[in-house]
């Protein structure tokens, strides 16, 4: 029968393909498994490296939050300062001599040290002063001395005709509390009363002790 034989060719045939396919597959898997037999086994990882070098510096971070303000300074209360001063004016003739000039006009005396009614200032604030006196004459002269406790510092005298002269002279001097200073005429009060004199007297505290 013809037809039945070429039927059984045909499946042959095809029966021949998957044989072959299936010879491919197993070579191939055989030559897998032949490969991996041919590596040698692999071995346990090896140590770590030394460790590299240090990396570059980083940048510089930013700046920290505003601190809180600080406590309150302690205050303290320094006292005032010692002070002791007096300017005093005299327009007119001296008293006779040997005696304290009182002044007619106060022009500082605002620690009451300088006595108006006396012409004496008495010392309350131990320190080194300055004294002073300035004297404006005209066809008149004077003899004036400043003294401590009756002993006289320094002394000037000066005489104007008819053209106005001028005196004047100052010391330091350190005081106790309780000395007194003031300036005296040394002129006769006949001599001092001629012409127009004005005078100014001064003293003050440089520092207390
Ligand atoms: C000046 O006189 C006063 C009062 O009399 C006295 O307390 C003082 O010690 C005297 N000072 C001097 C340097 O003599």
């Amino acid at each position: 029968m013809p037809g039945g034989r070429g039927r059984a060719r045909s499946m042959n045939t095809a029966g021949f393909w998957i044989l072959a396919q299936l010879v491919l597959l197993l070579v191939a898997d055989v030559k897998s498994s032949a490969d991996s037999e041919l590596c040698e086994p692999r071995g346990p990882p090896g140590p770590p490296g030394p460790i590299g070098p240090p990396g570059p510096r980083g940048f510089a971070g930013m700046p920290g939050p505003r601190g809180r303000p600080g406590l309150p300074g302690l205050v303290e209360n320094c006292p005032p300062l010692p002070q002791s001063a007096f300017s005093v004016k005299l327009s007119g003739p001296f008293p006779g001599p040997s005696q304290p000039i009182v002044f007619q006009e106060v022009l500082y005396n605002h620690q009451g040290h300088f006595n108006p009614a006396t012409g004496v200032f008495t010392c309350s604030v131990p320190g080194v002063y300055q004294f002073g006196f300035d004297i404006e004459l005209f066809q008149s002269a004077v003899k004036v001395g400043l003294m401590r406790n009756g002993t006289q510092l320094r002394d000037k005298q000066a005489e104007a005709g008819d053209s106005h002269e001028q005196a004047s002279g100052s010391s330091i001097l350190e005081l106790e509390k309780g000395d007194r200073v003031w300036l005296e005429s040394k002129l006769d009060k006949e001599e001092s009363e001629k012409g127009t004199t004005h005078t100014m007297f001064y003293g003050f505290l440089l520092n207390g002790n």
